[in-house]
């Protein structure tokens, strides 16, 4: 077992997609064998720094349980990883407010994700929330209330985890040593372009294919994938290296993928042939998880069983760190 406290989260986006899969959560499946330590939260709180209103906050429940027995299809354990959702801890909020105290603005302005935001917000700026200038903020909480110090996470949240380590020493230069700094672990893992084969793969682009989708719509969206776009007819030879296609079969075909890349290349197969390969390659590699997903759906209460024992597992360490926190500060 390696040294180290593992935290990371996942805001609650409902169903994850292939994206998501081999972005983040496979590599949390394999994290979970190496440190005897890990929590695993569905940020709800950090949501909120998008959703507003009755409608909106509706969707963050059933989010929450579809992503949760994505997790557990995944491989997920909860013997191994603390899983919980992050507002069931309210002691998130507590230490989030009084680091707020202690972190200048400027860091926070200067968060690129940030800076993007009100870039989309526009002539908006007077409403952006509050809250999201804090989202960083929120985020150190979630990891140092647990003490942990490696925060598995993909190249974007870099700045993120910098930002998160200046905070921890701040504190820790004004009112003792109290907690360790956090590191990112970066995943190392293939960009998965989503099936308009331009951008990622990503939920709000409707070019994802889910993991929980059944092996039908699978098939839907694999066929509607943008192939070699120089490649008009089916006798005009591909270019494997710039499919999208090819690309997933890589992952998901990946020992026949001489035959794939000769059949391409000498029009031999075309591509809506190539679209079932790779569906059905797909569809090959998620029928283990489809199913366990389905036994998970099937046991009443299970999901809200795991969720609330994280969550009283997450506590009991929470309340400590928030003791000495107090004790540090003065308050108690
Ligand atoms: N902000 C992360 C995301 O959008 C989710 C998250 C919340 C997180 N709290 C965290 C990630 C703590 C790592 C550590 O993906």
């Amino acid at each position: 077992m390696a040294e180290g406290r593992i935290f990371s989260g996942m805001r609650p986006s409902g169903r994850l997609h292939l994206g998501n899969y081999f972005g983040a959560l496979a590599n949390w499946v394999k994290l979970q064998n190496e440190f005897d330590q890990c929590f695993f939260a569905v940020a709800d709180v950090h949501a909120l720094t998008t959703l507003q209103g009755k409608d909106q906050v509706a969707e963050i429940k059933p989010n929450t349980h579809e992503m949760v027995l994505d997790w557990l299809a995944a491989g997920m354990n909860p013997e191994l990883s603390v899983l919980f959702v992050q507002s069931h801890v309210p002691e998130v909020l507590t230490l989030n407010s009084l680091l707020s105290m202690s972190t200048p603005l400027g860091w926070l302005l200067r968060v690129p994700t940030f800076k993007e935001k009100v870039r989309q917000m526009g002539s908006d700026e007077e409403h952006i929330p509050y809250g999201l200038v804090g989202y960083p903020v929120l985020q150190t909480a979630d990891v140092i209330l647990y003490k942990a110090d490696r925060v598995p996470v993909g190249k974007d949240q870099v700045p993120h985890i910098e930002i998160m380590r200046e905070i921890a020493r701040r504190f820790n230069h004004l009112y003792g040593d109290t907690f360790p700094e956090p590191q990112a672990l970066l995943t190392e893992t293939p960009m998965i372009a989503g099936t308009d084969g331009v951008a990622k793969m990503s939920k709000s682009l409707d070019n994802q294919i889910e993991l929980a989708a059944d092996a039908e719509e699978t098939t839907k969206r694999v066929k509607r994938m943008v192939t070699d776009p120089q490649r008009q007819r089916k006798t005009d030879p591909g270019r494997p290296e710039v499919c999208n296609v090819y690309s997933l079969h890589k992952i998901f075909n990946p020992d026949n993928l001489d035959e794939i890349y000769q059949g391409c290349v000498s029009a031999g197969i075309g591509c809506v042939d190539d679209k079932l390969m790779l569906a059905d390659g797909i569809n090959t590699y998620l029928a283990e998880f489809r199913e366990r997903r389905r036994e998970f759906a099937a046991k009443p209460g299970y999901v809200d069983e795991v969720l609330a024992d994280g969550a009283a597992r997450a506590t009991v360490v929470a309340r400590e760190t928030i003791r000495e926190v107090y004790a540090k500060m003065g308050l108690a």
